[in-house]
């Protein structure tokens, strides 16, 4: 009964949790079907143009590879390539782009840029990051949760470090399958005020637990899932420094993490900085899942694509 076609996907805090749970089900039976060479084109025909405003290796290609594989296209389009970059309007690109394509999936710095374009592009729109939201990372973490620990509901994840875009994806992905969530982040590192109401309202339906907190220890205490993000983001890099001085105690090594469960798993959104958020031991130990995270965004994102497009 969920039907999510012609809608756009801007933040996880836009949909309800029947309908995350539709998307991480079929996101399964893709993947299900990738591995045993069953044919998908569910978008046979299709279109999808990816503008990217910053870098990415990821989101670009998992993106055109899932649109390859559901029998569709896909067109990288740099935005500095793009008339965007000389000065056209956001709004006369979405209704250009909306006679030519079935899709756009938009990287950029500003939430309420992929909000305009949404607003003026006839076709749905996906969200592969901006600086506040990364709605495409969490449906990935959620399936690859689903998968370690054949569950959802009920667990702790902990988020130690920035309380950056990833940090308020997972908030809100957290509060709509109904995972506690705990986040520790140090003073003016913390997710917004304005961010966490909408996650209070998500968690009061689902009835799970949000807490932000300063000690990374006490988040990290009997989580199932720890999960971590780089110090200074795209965009960030002028702020390096004092970033790393700020967060430097709340690097995820074997000390923190020997206070979460036993059975713990890893999550990072990728890239890593070895050294600052995460160690290796950690990051290439047998509680990662980093890196069945990052072939998930492949299979979550096909899901997404056929159901929106
Ligand atoms: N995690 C992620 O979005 O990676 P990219 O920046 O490489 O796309
Ligand atoms: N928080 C990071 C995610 C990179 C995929 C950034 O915004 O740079």
């Amino acid at each position: 009964k969920v039907n999510l076609k012609g809608r756009d996907l801007l933040s996880l805090h836009d949909l309800t949790p029947e309908e995350v749970a539709a998307i991480l089900e079929l996101a399964g039976e893709l993947k299900e079907k990738q591995k045993q060479n069953i044919p998908h084109p569910l978008l046979a025909g299709k279109t999808l143009g990816m503008i990217f405003q910053k870098s990415s290796t990821r989101t670009r290609v998992s993106f055109e590879v899932a649109m390859y594989q559901l029998g569709g296209y896909a067109l990288f389009l740099n935005a500095n390539d793009l008339q965007l970059g000389r000065g056209e309007t956001i709004a006369d690109t979405a209704r250009v782009l909306s006679r030519f394509l079935d899709g756009i999936m938009i990287r950029t710095y500003a939430q309420s840029d992929v909000e305009d374009l949404a607003r003026y592009a006839s076709i749905p729109v996906i969200n592969g990051l901006t600086d506040l939201t990364h709605p495409c990372q969490v449906l990935a973490d959620l399936l690859t949760i689903k998968e370690w620990k054949g569950k959802l509901a009920g667990l702790k994840l902990a988020f130690v470090g920035d309380g950056n875009n990833v940090c308020n994806s997972l908030l809100f992905g957290c509060a709509k399958v109904g995972m506690d969530i705990s986040v520790a982040s140090p003073e003016g590192y913390k997710p917004r005020q304005d961010i966490l109401r909408l996650v209070n309202e998500d968690a009061k339906q689902t009835g799970c637990r949000v807490e932000i907190r300063t000690d990374p220890l006490e988040v990290v205490a009997g989580a199932d899932v720890v999960v971590t993000d780089v110090w200074a983001g795209m965009g960030q890099e002028a702020e390096q420094a004092k970033r790393v001085a700020a967060l430097l105690p709340y690097q995820i090594n074997p000390a923190l993490v020997s206070h979460a469960k036993p059975d713990y798993i890893f999550l990072h959104c990728l890239p890593a900085h070895r050294g600052e958020e995460v160690v290796d031991e950690i990051i290439d130990g047998p509680n990662s899942a980093a890196w069945d995270e990052a072939e998930n965004r492949l299979h979550a994102q096909k899901a997404v694509l056929a159901m929106l497009l």
